[in-house]
């Protein structure tokens, strides 16, 4: 029996190891027949307020819903709504709470999600907040993981490019540390390295990890290799973002360095750090990744609204 029901998600460790695997198993059950939860969510809704712009997150969410049989309302564009007028965050949420049975919310602020769960009466579920977390894009990265590498254990983990803007890096990289003999290896200009509250928290639990800024001299040892976009929309001056953006680019010549089991993730949407010529190489995971993200979004639906 799931006590999700109602709990809302901030952070991946809001989950303990023990609801996240309830979360994936459930969501490779739907994977194997995406009908044994049709219409568990009738008359069920869904607000998604996204603040920011979203092509995976929101119509990954609206699409899981949709196929639980429930229904959505929100906005994708905060000048459409009443935030343009000068309403505040907590004063849209309870709107949405009022109106709907979880909300999910991206802002560009960072801890924005945390003070929407606090307003709110209906679980809240953080799709992105600024550059801090993106909880539901780490269920789908673990999920991937286990997935196609077949374990979540005693792997060797290489995040590549934007590591200090990277939600989903930050996410990830703190999930991971709940897990046994996870060595990370963290490939970034010194301009763009981890922030230090992530690497406390590593440090705190004994995790193995390594900073460098060289993906060739990385890459042979990697199991999983997760690349990522360097966030322009988080930088203050435009010159910086033209002289980062480009730092790492994945091409044939780099990935014939790899191993042949390595999985090549990325969050996507992706701007030139994947060449394209990687899409047809097997070990390239992205875009099975982005529908696992479906899945699990499923799951986490009919966790948090008790329906299963
Ligand atoms: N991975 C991810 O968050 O993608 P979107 O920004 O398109 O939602």
């Amino acid at each position: 029996m799931s006590n999700l029901k109602g709990r809302s998600l901030v952070e991946p460790e809001d989950f303990s190891l023990y609801e996240m695997e309830s979360l994936f198993s459930l969501a490779e059950n739907i994977e194997k027949n995406d009908k044994i939860l049709s219409d568990s969510c009738r008359g069920r809704l869904l607000a998604t307020l996204f603040f920011e712009p979203s092509t995976r997150t929101r119509l990954s969410f609206e699409a899981a819903m949709l196929r639980l049989g429930g229904s959505c309302l929100g906005f994708a564009d905060p000048g459409s709504s009443s935030a343009a007028k000068g309403e505040s965050l907590a004063d849209t949420v309870r709107m949405a709470a009022s109106y709907a049975d979880a909300i999910v919310m991206r802002n560009p602020k960072e801890g924005a999600a945390l003070l929407a769960s606090r307003y709110s009466c209906v679980p809240v579920i953080n799709a992105g907040d600024g550059g801090h977390h993106h909880p539901t894009q780490t269920l789908t990265d673990l999920l991937t993981i286990r997935q196609l590498v077949g374990r979540i254990d005693t792997l060797t983990v290489g995040f590549c490019g934007d590591l200090k803007f990277g939600r989903t890096v930050h996410s990830l990289a703190k999930a991971l540390a709940r897990y046994n003999k996870i060595k990370m290896i963290f490939i970034s200009p010194s301009e763009l390295v981890l922030p230090e509250y992530i690497k406390n928290v590593l440090k705190k639990q004994n995790v193995e990890f390594i900073e460098n800024e060289n993906l060739e001299k990385s890459i042979s040892e990697l199991d999983v290799l997760y690349m990522t976009r360097v966030q322009k929309e988080r930088f203050f001056n435009e010159d910086d973002y033209i002289r980062l953006k480009d730092t790492y680019v994945l091409n044939t010549d780099r990935m014939s360095l790899g191993k042949k089991n390595l999985i090549v993730l990325h969050p996507l949407p992706r701007v030139n750090e994947i060449s394209i010529e990687i899409d047809s190489d097997p070990r390239a995971a992205y875009f099975k990744q982005a529908k696992y993200g479906m899945y699990v979004r499923m799951a986490l639906l009919a966790y948090i609204l008790g329906v299963v």
